[in-house]
């Protein structure tokens, strides 16, 4: 049965709130995991639905995966006795072309299906493909699947085209147990990527230069076991930090690396919102209405495009004209439409939404289109006037841990509920009158 989520809005959010291992990191580590015969363990892993399918995906092909609880677990890839994963294990997440590198590094051969995920745009996978063939490997899609296969793997000179974080960590995967040395030049420099390679430096391998434009890998034969604990997710604490500010609220967001969240926490403070960093925490706290400014998505360190919704959300409610334009996804936008139901005023023009900030929002029927613009629409939803239903929170659920929970754990008013239940609908409007 489908959920949505009721939201009555208006209340500032206030308390405390513990940020989860970081999704997109913990995607590369759960493939990097299956690369040794050995017993690996992974904390602080987000119990989120893309987690849990890639989990499954591995399970299927063999590996052993055992979940101590819902942030730790074990994996062992000894008992892995197939390289083809078929496209109903992971066509909901994009990052299951993770096992391309991993698979492709340890068994020099891997058949993935092409992979889903959020329809933000088009997503190729040319520059993991043309690294997989620089080590040495064919790399071919045919009838939906991609197929590599290489006699070695051989270290290479690889420039990306484009700053690719999937490439990166992919092309990342595949070297550690290619022979000799592979540099990455044009890498991506997104946290997630330093994670990634510090895990699997502890695993055994060679990898100096993760979080640089350029990464150096020396291959090693083998690697062994591990016990790793994942970074924090910088875009779930980016949300919660966008929606203190949204709701004029005061939120200390806990387990977080604050250098992370800079260019959050710059454009924050620049459009009026009061941001202390502390050791593993930030606070946001605002009592008024915020300005107005202009934001570009770029390659980390710049303004991560997995927080564009959520930030021109509160630039739709700020005061004055904003611009946000999105140079990373052509298709990052399909949110305007609802928002504009709940009364914003927001017009896209390529790749540039032009922003004229509104005094308020109302509450609405509303459907998140994709993962991070579902979050925006609930932070949308806790500021409104009224009441918001939030539909297809599947998505949400992707890339979210107890997002409810932790909201309403901050003093807001959010409940999952079934869709298409009005006894559910009028029980949590009672409850909020
Ligand atoms: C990752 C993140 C995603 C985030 C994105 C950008 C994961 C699982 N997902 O996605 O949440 O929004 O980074 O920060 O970590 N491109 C090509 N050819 C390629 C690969 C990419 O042209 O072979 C283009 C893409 O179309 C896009 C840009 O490069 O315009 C960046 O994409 P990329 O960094 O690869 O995004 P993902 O790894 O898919």
């Amino acid at each position: 049965m489908e959920n949505q989520f009721i939201i009555k809005g208006g209340t500032p959010l206030n308390g405390e709130v513990v940020v989860g291992g970081a999704k997109n990191s913990a995607l590369g580590i759960i493939a990097a995991a299956i690369m040794t015969d050995e017993t690996v363990t992974i904390d602080n892993l987000p119990d989120v639905r893309d987690i849990n399918v890639l989990l499954e995906a591995i399970e299927d092909i063999g590996a052993t995966v055992i979940r101590e609880n819902e942030h730790r677990v074990k994996i062992n890839g000894s008992t892995i006795n197939d390289i083809t994963i078929a496209y109903d294990a992971i066509k909901k997440i994009r990052a299951s072309y993770y096992l391309l590198g991993a698979l492709l590094g340890k068994y020099k051969r891997a058949n993935v299906a092409l992979p889903g995920g959020c329809d933000i745009g088009s997503r190729p996978i040319d520059q993991h493909l043309k690294g997989f063939r620089a080590l040495g490997a064919t790399a071919n899609v045919e009838f939906g699947m991609v197929n590599t296969y290489a006699v070695d793997l051989i270290g290479s000179h690889i420039y990306l085209d484009v700053v690719s974080v999937g490439a990166t960590i992919n092309i990342m995967l595949a070297a550690c147990l290619a022979k000799g040395r592979t540099v990455i030049e044009n890498a991506a420099k997104e946290p997630h990527i330093v994670d990634v390679a510090n895990f699997l430096n502890s695993m055994g391998a060679n990898i100096k230069g993760a979080g640089t434009d350029k990464i150096r890998i020396n291959g090693v034969f083998k690697l062994h076991a591990s016990e790793y604990s994942i970074v924090p997710d910088m875009i779930e604490a980016g949300t919660f930090m966008v929606a203190a500010a949204a709701t004029k609220g005061d939120v200390l967001i806990k387990n977080v690396i604050p250098k992370h969240l800079e260019a959050i926490s710059v454009k924050l403070i620049e459009i009026g919102a009061k941001v202390e960093e502390y050791d593993d925490a930030v606070r946001v706290y605002s009592d008024k209405r915020l300005g107005h400014t202009q934001i570009k998505t770029l390659p980390y360190p710049g303004f991560p495009t997995d927080m564009q919704p959520q930030i021109a959300t509160l630039l739709a409610l700020s005061e004055g004209t904003s611009t946000v334009t999105e140079s990373i996804f052509e298709n990052r936008f399909k949110y305007v439409d609802e928002l504009a139901r709940m009364g914003s005023t927001i017009k896209v023009e390529g790749n540039v939404a032009i922003i004229e900030g509104v005094a308020g929002f109302t509450g609405a029927a509303i459907t998140a289109p994709d993962l991070r613009a579902g979050a925006a629409l609930v932070i949308a939803g806790l500021v409104a006037n009224g009441f918001t239903t939030v539909d297809s929170i599947k998505y949400i659920e992707r890339g979210y841990e107890n997002f409810e929970k932790k909201l309403t754990g901050l003093g807001a008013s959010i409940e999952k509920i079934p869709v298409d239940d009005e006894e559910a609908v009028q029980k949590f409007k009672l409850k909020c009158s």
